[in-house]
């Protein structure tokens, strides 16, 4: 069987869409097969007890038990940490895994965190709930205040936790600045990168510690699996996979080739999700119908010029509010026929919905005030389609309105 020891020389100056490609994956596969197999096994034999020794001692690069590795996920793992330019990556079940996993391997009872309030709320459900019961203590700071991030680091404040852009109002953190204030205060950042992926952000380019995705999303790019990845430096990552090993959110080995054959086109389906937010945005800037309209791309978005220094692109994500009411609103939605109503974001096909009866839902009218989710606020997460035919829909849909 190839192992590791025949991947091809891979020149760190590659383009993501060549490492979209090629990297990770070994040259010479079994039966001179181009793609990678799927290995769907749950475990691997040892052809004698010197084999079995030789491992133990780490002199042999192998598998031994598939919820400690499979050479399936292992491609995914190298292609994603080409494409982040990190030293290794450790793939899961799904995103949330990804964090609750490295939440438990990195913090310990009396570890302070410090989060940014417009974050996954499953994320925020995860450290109010269970990390609490852990003696970890948590701050929550606005995206993008600086100060009130200097302000929150205490001696014990071990991690700093952001999305990049946050959802739903796509704010965009200055990843450099934040970074060298957490670095000289020995404090670790990680940045969840969903919503730019390594193709419109390299955060462990500007200083971030970790970067972690739901692959479910871009990565992925179908809405046809989940996964979660945490890419970083060997040190960092390596008590995040033994938690892995121990908590057992793994992927199977399915999905993780379903993955593997998504990140190929992530280049090329992230220009095409780059040019309809873009444009997508800018037409509903100037509708009469439209409240306003959160675009990190636009020059009204409060972070575009902190997103144009970092980001090389805007992402597919436009989230808007309508002249309306929450039954205008539904009209509004129902009316759309591109994109199906349907929570996540980041597949070829376009999705909508309305946080208020979806993501928000279980939230009280006074939290959701709070929060700035409103009756008529729309998350459009634009597919790979023409924008021309988003635009001509989202047009028919709002003259219902
Ligand atoms: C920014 C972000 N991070 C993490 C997650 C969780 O990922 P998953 O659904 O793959 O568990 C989500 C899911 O919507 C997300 O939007």
């Amino acid at each position: 069987m190839s192992d590791q020891n025949d991947l091809p020389e891979e020149p760190s100056d590659r383009g993501s869409a060549t490492s979209s490609v090629h990297a990770g994956e070994l040259r010479q596969q079994e039966a001179n097969a181009i793609t990678t197999p799927i290995y769907q096994t749950s475990t691997f034999w040892f052809r004698n007890s010197k084999e079995v020794t030789d491992y133990q001692e780490g002199k042999s690069d192998r598998e031994e038990y598939g919820r400690y590795g499979n050479p399936t996920w292992r491609a995914v793992e190298r292609k994603i940490s080409a494409l982040e330019g990190g030293e290794e990556t450790v793939l899961f079940a799904s995103g949330m895994c990804a964090a609750t996993t490295t939440f438990m391997a990195l913090l310990e009872e009396g570890s302070h965190l410090i989060v940014t309030s417009d974050c996954y709320r499953r994320t925020r459900q995860f450290i109010e709930q269970f990390l609490s019961r852990m003696g970890v203590e948590w701050t929550v700071i606005e995206p993008s205040n600086l100060d009130a991030f200097r302000d929150a680091i205490r001696p014990n404040t071990k991690i700093f936790f952001t999305e990049s852009p946050t959802n739903p109002y796509l704010r965009v953190i200055d990843v450099p600045a934040f970074t060298e204030v957490a670095r000289a205060a020995g404090v670790m950042t990680i940045i969840d990168s969903t919503f730019a992926t390594p193709v419109n952000h390299r955060a462990l380019d500007d200083g971030a510690d970790l970067v972690l995705h739901s692959a479910t999303k871009y990565l992925g790019g179908h809405n046809d699996l989940l996964a979660g990845t945490v890419t970083g430096p060997r040190e960092t990552i390596d008590p995040v996979r033994k938690a892995l090993g121990v908590l057992g959110g793994i992927i199977d080995a399915h999905a993780a080739w379903l993955l593997l054959r998504g990140i190929k086109t992530l280049d090329i389906r992230m220009a095409r999700h780059n040019e309809n937010g873009l444009a997508l945005a800018t037409y509903l800037e100037t509708h009469p119908k439209i409240k306003s309209v959160f675009y990190p791309g636009l020059p009204s978005h409060p972070d575009h010029e902190v997103a144009q220094r970092v980001m090389k692109g805007f992402g597919g994500v436009v989230t808007f509010e309508i002249e309306t009411d929450l039954e205008g609103a539904m009209r509004f939605i129902d009316s759309t026929q591109i994109p199906y109503q349907a929570p996540s974001l980041g597949g070829v096909e376009s999705l909508i919905e309305l946080p208020v009866t979806m993501s928000f839902w279980d939230k009280s009218k006074e939290e959701r005030a709070r929060l700035g989710i409103t009756d008529t606020l729309v998350r459009y997460a634009c597919g790979i389609e023409n924008s021309a035919d988003i635009i001509a829909d989202i047009e028919q849909a709002l003259a219902k309105v």
